[in-house]
This record gives C-alpha cells, sequence and structure tokens, in this order.
C-alpha cells in the first residue's frame, strides 16, 4: 500500500493509513531488535538544507536500528547547492544513490519539487512554514500510546500556530478522526492561516475555538501541544522579540490543567516550557522524540515495501 510513495504533505494520509503506520511503530518499539535486518544493504539519503538535531537524527537511528545505512548532508552549505547547483540537479543526483531520501528545506514546496525529480521516494522532512508530516505521525503515535486512542479528545495547540509546519501537518491529521475538538491558543498574529480555517476547518465542520489566553482554557484540555514561536520565518526581529515569550508553560498553570493532560511538544523548546515542567509526569516530550524513531522505522521499511513481521 505504502511501497514506493512519497511522503509530502499530511493530506497523503487516510485515517486508516495513519492508524497503519503506528500500530506498526508500536509493534517495533515492543521489540525493536526483532526489525534489526529489515533494510540491510538499503540507504537513506538525508539531505537537510536547515537546522535539525532530532528529526535528521531520528531518521537516522531509524534506518540504522533497521539494518540500513544512512548518507547525506545536514547543511546547504557543505553540498553543491553552495555552487549554486539547482535542488533539483542535487535530489536527481542523491537518488542515484539512496533508496529513499528524506529532506528538509526551507521553501515551502520543496519536497513536492523533488519528488517530481527524484528517482527514489521522498520522505517531507519540513519544507519552509508549510508541512511537517513525519512530525505529525511522531505526535500521533504518543498520543495513541498516552490516550489509548485518537478520538473525542480535547486538543490545545499553543504559540506559533501561523508558521509552525508541525501545526499544519497535525490539525490536518487529528481532524481525520471523530469528536476531536481543538483549542487553538495564539497572538492575533500568530493565528491559524486563513488558508487553513476557511479551506479546511469551517468547510470541514471540525469543532475549533480560537482564544488569546492560555490560562482561561488549560483546564479544558486532554493535551497540550506547545510550540516554539518559529523564529526564522519572521520578516522583522522587533515583531519576533514582541511576540517570541507570549506564553511560557510553568507549574503554576499546569496547576490549572486536568491529572491526565499530557504536554507535547515537537521540540526545540527556547522558552515556552520552563524546564521544571519536565519532572511532570504529564509532560511527554522526551518521549515523544523517542518515539519519532519508532514510527520513522515503520515508515521507511513500510516505504520500501520489507515491513514483515519481526522475527
Ligand atoms: C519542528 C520543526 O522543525 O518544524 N522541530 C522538529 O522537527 N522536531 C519544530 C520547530 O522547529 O519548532
Amino acid at each position: 500500500m505504502f511501497k514506493g510513495k512519497n511522503v509530502i504533505t499530511a493530506d497523503d494520509f487516510t485515517a486508516a493509513e495513519i492508524v497503519e503506520i503506528i500500530e506498526y511503530a508500536q509493534e517495533i518499539q515492543k521489540s525493536p531488535n526483532h526489525f534489526s535486518h529489515l533494510c540491510d544493504g538499503m540507504i537513506l539519503g538525508t539531505l537537510f538544507f536547515e537546522p535539525s538535531t532530532r528529526t535528521r537524527l531520528s531518521f537516522e537511528a531509524a534506518m540504522l536500528r533497521l539494518g540500513g545505512q544512512c548518507l547525506g548532508f545536514s547543511q546547504a552549505q557543505s553540498s553543491s547547492a553552495a555552487k549554486g547547483e539547482s535542488l533539483w540537479d542535487t535530489v536527481k543526483t542523491v537518488s542515484q544513490y539512496a533508496d529513499i531520501i528524506t529532506m528538509r528545506h526551507p521553501q515551502e514546496g520543496a519536497a513536492k519539487l523533488a519528488a517530481e525529480k527524484s528517482d527514489c521516494p521522498i520522505i517531507n522532512a519540513g519544507d519552509g512554514g508549510h508541512q511537517h508530516p513525519t512530525q505529525m505521525l511522531t505526535d500521533v503515535l504518543t498520543i495513541h500510546n498516552e490516550k489509548g486512542g485518537l478520538s473525542g479528545q480535547v486538543i490545545g495547540l499553543c504559540g506559533d500556530l501561523k508558521f509552525g509546519r508541525t501545526v499544519h501537518s497535525f490539525l490536518k491529521a487529528m481532524s481525520l478522526f471523530p469528536d476531536n475538538r481543538f483549542v487553538l491558543i495564539s497572538p492575533e498574529e500568530l493565528r491559524v492561516p486563513r488558508n487553513i480555517r476557511q479551506g479546511f476547518l469551517k468547510p470541514k465542520g471540525i469543532d475549533y475555538i480560537e482564544v488569546e489566553r492560555l490560562e482561561e482554557v488549560i483546564g479544558d484540555l486532554d493535551m497540550l501541544c506547545m510550540t516554539r514561536v518559529q523564529k526564522e520565518r519572521f520578516f522583522n526581529e522587533a515583531d519576533y522579540v514582541r511576540l517570541k515569550d507570549s506564553y511560557i508553560l510553568d507549574k503554576k498553570k499546569m496547576r490549572r490543567a486536568k491529572e491526565d493532560m499530557v504536554v507535547l511538544h515537537p521540540l526545540p523548546r527556547v522558552n515556552e516550557i520552563a524546564v521544571e515542567v519536565d519532572e511532570d509526569p504529564r509532560a511527554v516530550y522526551f518521549k515523544q522524540a523517542k518515539n519519532g524513531m519508532y514510527v520513522r522505522m515503520s515508515l521507511i521499511a513500510k516505504i520500501l515495501g520489507v515491513d514483515h513481521a519481526g522475527h
């Protein structure tokens, strides 16, 4: 079903496909060693034109734990892009060496263009402020593990909902599951983009509200997905400085939250979650980072068509 597919946006998945990927990730999570030869002799190319810690390293860890190998670059300056090579030529070339490629690029739509030129499947690891589908799979696996299901949740999304690509992919995916309600918490300037509100949430009849104050709604939430204000996407520094500390989740705010509310964050965190929250059992963002590796193992194995049962 997934063999040879590109993964460019969250729209590339149906609800059933998301469930299939996370269920296989859960199998891998239970006994990872049983899956350690699925990708023997295969190569993952990692083309990172933008900084990354978790996404790149969890992709690499995923491929290594499947028995495969990795090659690539982690900054545009160390590739021929610095000599003026086009993205198309870079991707075409690396697709001669690799069986599957994951790519992060500052331009929205870059992954889609890359997929047109590539001779192997492309997984979008983030294209500008647009989409980040594998972070979405990471978030969904974490929710399933923590909540035992994916529907009937009151979901808070807080911070930079405008430029946060993780938010855009997450909203699309969690809207596929019944009876989820979204509480969108952001300053006016960082609201979910109009094209998502008017072009998706409203016409699909998704239940959502928009608010500015976290304190007012935190007590209603089953989960709170915090996000970083995306400094690199701002047009001017002054706006960033004014908005960067709009929300800081601390122990005091956590006291108002339900006992079983979970806190997610794709990371990196800057100031939006105080370090004191880390010891709260409801803070699951480091578990979430680990889940990112399992879900990428699942996805890579499925795209390469080697997703047999573990042995
Ligand atoms: C996110 C990203 O790159 O969009 N990080 C990640 O992939 N874990 C979130 C962010 O950078 O704020």
